[in-house]
């Protein structure tokens, strides 16, 4: 570069410095990768809010700047050493996958390009990655590849998505307009063991809670399809407005999947907007052999998945994939006199603003798309498959062990509880004590940092659920697990009865 007078501003890093840098943070992160291998190395210490903010400085802004390289370090250790893990093979929790190594350059790279990805004319190979990226989503579950579809935050996003895409389209007034100050009683349905996702849009998009009907499920955590039927009916001949229902290609809890075709007949015979729920488990529909009913996902009229879980990508990434994209189009497109983003409309032209409620967009699509690729689809079916069969495994192996009763093994997730011997014919009262004890002995687990399952309610049980979304968990860690809570087990349950004890004596 010749006789160019560069300007001195505190944030800017010479390519030298850049280089010294980023080199050795990604020696750090290598060896963070071989490090989190080691199944000796506990997945959380477990400190409090108090331990992590003693941590951090308590003085205000600074004032007066600092060397990258020292806050680049400073930061890494503090990450390194108080950090919960998911990456750890041993980390079974809610439903958060080890992110792909792959997915932590991409991250990087995306940022170091920082596209806009609002417009095609502010990222262009950004918006055609980002294309295809949903394309090969569609594919992967067996969706049209002709949808419209956007990438998105998460699993909540790209179910609100696909949510105002219905609300528009079946709100028989125009709603962008008027709003939702009409009268007419709007219904979602969907059964009891739907994600909190549908309060949150209910309540933000304002139909309010009472919007939703909420259909049964029965002993499998599957929607009673004739209840969902009988409900629709009721609210017809009360005046009532059907938007939309909801099926879940996996729940939350134990990983049940809807009778999703039934539900997309019922939807078709009513005129209702079918959506399904397949943040978890709508990956799933990839293996040949996934059940038909988790298949019929491809009848939706729009359906949420999550990279972030079964692609197993870095936070943040969500999908929404709306068959008819027009659809998007219309719940969500505007055109403001500022953007001078419609050259080359006469081609097919995508400008993600128009297809989503975020206006300056990440290049979330780069790490899916380096992850689909690096694995293949057989790489996937591969991981997949053997994240099913480790929770079959564990769910069998749970037979060998009195004191652990198992409950239900749906996908990826199996969940099951601590019995003591005493308790197993037991009622009411016994079941009270069960749920407060399997409370506490979650609470001691997630704390040990030896492994990291997370809860749900199955029955009114309060089980120990393992959910398993992660590409390093093994056989022989996951079979440590039974051995793990029934000592746990044994030694909170003793200590419960003890402090009872005492203070009935008291
Ligand atoms: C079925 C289902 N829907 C929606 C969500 C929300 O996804 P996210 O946490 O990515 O927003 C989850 C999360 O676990 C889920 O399991």
């Amino acid at each position: 570069m010749k006789n160019v007078s560069l300007r001195r501003t505190p944030l800017e890093m010479n390519a030298e410095e850049f280089r010294r840098v980023g080199h050795s943070l990604v020696d750090r992160i290598a060896e963070y990768l071989t490090w989190i291998n080691d199944r000796s190395n506990p997945i959380t210490r477990a400190e409090s809010p108090e331990q992590a903010r003693y941590l951090l400085s308590s003085e205000g802004l600074p004032s007066t700047g600092m060397p990258a390289e020292k806050l680049i370090s400073k930061a890494s250790q503090l990450l390194f050493d108080h950090s919960l893990f998911n990456g750890h093979p041993k980390f079974w929790g809610y439903i958060t996958s080890s992110p792909a190594p792959i997915g932590i350059l991409g991250d990087f790279l995306a940022s170091a390009v920082n596209p806009n990805v609002g417009a095609f004319a502010l990222s262009p190979i950004a918006t055609e990655i980002e294309r295809q990226t949903v394309r090969w989503i569609a594919d992967m579950i067996g969706y049209p590849t002709s949808c419209g579809g956007i990438l998105v935050s998460g699993g909540n996003m790209a179910n609100f998505v696909c949510f105002l895409a219905a609300r528009k389209a079946k709100v028989p007034w125009d709603v962008r307009k008027e709003g939702l100050a009409k009268s007419e009683r709007l219904r979602v349905y969907c059964s009891s063991e739907t994600h909190t996702w549908i309060q949150k849009a209910t309540d933000m998009y304002g139909l309010g809670h009472d919007a939703i009907a909420w259909i049964q499920s029965d002993d499998r955590q599957r929607m009673v399809v004739q209840d969902l039927r009988i409900k629709i009916s009721e609210d017809l001949k009360n005046g009532c407005v059907p938007l939309l229902v909801v099926g879940a290609a996996g729940t939350v809890g134990t990983g049940a999947i809807d009778p999703l075709e039934e539900i997309a007949s019922i939807c078709k015979e009513f005129g209702i907007w079918f959506h399904v729920d397949g943040a978890y488990g709508g990956f799933a529909a990839v293996l040949p052999e996934a059940p038909s009913d988790l298949k019929a996902l491809r009848l939706a009229d729009s359906v949420a998945v999550d990279p972030h879980k079964w692609l197993y990508a870095p936070l943040e990434a969500g999908c929404a994939l709306v068959r008819n994209r027009e659809a998007l189009v219309d719940a969500f497109s505007y055109h403001p006199v500022y953007y001078h983003f419609d050259d080359h409309a006469d081609e097919e032209l995508t400008n993600f603003h128009e297809l989503g409620p975020q206006n300056s967009r990440g290049f979330r699509a780069l790490k899916v798309w380096l992850a689909l690729q690096q694995a293949g689809r057989d790489g996937y079916i591969e991981m997949i498959r053997e994240d099913c069969r480790l929770a079959a495994e564990l769910f069998s192996a749970l037979v060998r062990y009195p004191d652990l009763e198992s409950l239900t093994c749906g996908l990826s997730i199996t969940t099951f509880r601590y019995v003591p011997a005493d308790l197993r014919a037991e009622g009411k009262k016994a079941e009270e004590y069960l749920n407060k004890l399997n409370t506490e002995i979650l609470s001691r687990l997630q704390s040990s940092g030896k492994a990291y399952p997370s809860n749900a309610l199955v029955k009114e049980k309060y089980a120990l659920r393992v959910c398993i979304v992660n590409f390093r968990t093994t056989a022989d860690d996951l079979m440590q697990l039974p051995q793990l809570v029934v000592k746990i087990g044994g030694e909170t349950d003793a200590e419960l009865r003890s402090r009872e004890y005492k203070s009935s004596g008291d």
